[in-house]
């Protein structure tokens, strides 16, 4: 979605912590999601573990209902890059499954996405493992930006800086990584799409100022070769455009007065962000 310079919601810290409330419902929907992404089961499995989690759990899914979306989980295989609708499609050995889920408590929301390579026999593909490591790494990348950047174009520069390095180290045959630009990451808070958007390559428009309480959705979507993406007949899935595998990981991050904090991470980024040398902010 493009919001251009529209308002953007700050958040107060006690705002904050109740999105906080919503993003540990996600990462533990994510988390059982996970045990059940192996080859045998199918997309629709995936979502009714989610629905689980998130029902048991007092919240609301987020996606259920957003414009008609059938279902709680996107959940995108191989080709498909994002919002792949969860069905009768059984997973098999070496399938690139991304998984999107989003959930909303008192009103406040998390978005969070991971993209799960399948065993196979023999491993996986080594390309497919780099490809799901890689948007990971952009992501994380992308999400210090946000500790140690000034705008929210520093969050594309820091993604793309990963994907160049990956590029240079010969990964993916030698081919470029394409990222995906005609999605975006986006803010976050009272609704699951809000201003700014938050894209994942350099802008010649800095964007916004990162200022306490703002509140984003980091989520690069990187595929194997051309970065063109098409809409299937449904209406929602998202496939490159050349049929090369896509993977896409988000997290929800608030930019606070001390420091970011990941809401959809168990840790708050705690561990992930230290290797980037970035120490995460008490919450609340
Ligand atoms: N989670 C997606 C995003 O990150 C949105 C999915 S909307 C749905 O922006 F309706 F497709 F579920
Ligand atoms: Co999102």
């Amino acid at each position: 979605m493009i919001f251009g310079r529209e308002r953007i919601e700050y958040k107060t810290p006690e705002q904050v912590l109740r999105m906080r409330a919503a993003g540990l419902v996600v990462a533990q929907a994510l988390a059982a999601v996970r045990e059940h992404a192996v080859p045998g089961r199918t997309t629709a499995d995936l979502d009714a573990v989610a629905a689980e989690v998130i029902r048991t759990a007092g919240a609301t899914p987020s996606f259920l209902g957003y414009h008609g979306y059938p279902a709680t989980l996107c959940v995108s295989v191989n080709d498909e890059i994002v919002h792949g609708i969860p069905g009768a499609r059984v997973l098999a050995p070496g399938d690139v499954v991304s998984i999107d889920c989003g959930a909303i408590v008192d009103g406040w929301h998390g978005d969070s996405a991971i993209t799960v390579v399948l065993d196979a026999p023999g491993g996986a593909d080594p390309d497919d493992l780099a490809l799901a490591r890689v948007t990971e790494d952009a992501m994380w990348a992308g999400i210090a930006a946000l500790a140690t950047g000034q705008r929210i174009g520093d969050v594309g520069e820091a993604v793309e800086d990963v994907v160049d390095a990956a590029q240079a180290a010969g990964l993916n045959e030698g081919q470029r990584f394409g990222i995906v630009e005609e999605y975006v990451g986006h803010g976050i808070g009272s609704a699951m799409h809000l201003p700014p958007d938050v894209p994942n390559y350099r802008t010649r428009d800095r964007g916004a100022r990162l200022r306490p309480g703002l509140c984003v959705a980091v989520e690069p979507m990187l595929v194997r070769g051309s970065r063109m993406t098409q809409v299937l007949e449904d209406d929602w899935t998202v496939v490159s455009d050349d049929g090369s595998r896509a993977a896409h990981w988000e997290h929800t991050v608030s930019v606070g007065e001390n420091g970011i904090w990941v809401l959809t991470a168990e840790d708050g980024g705690a561990s992930r962000l230290a290797a980037l040398g970035v120490t995460i902010a008490p919450l609340g």
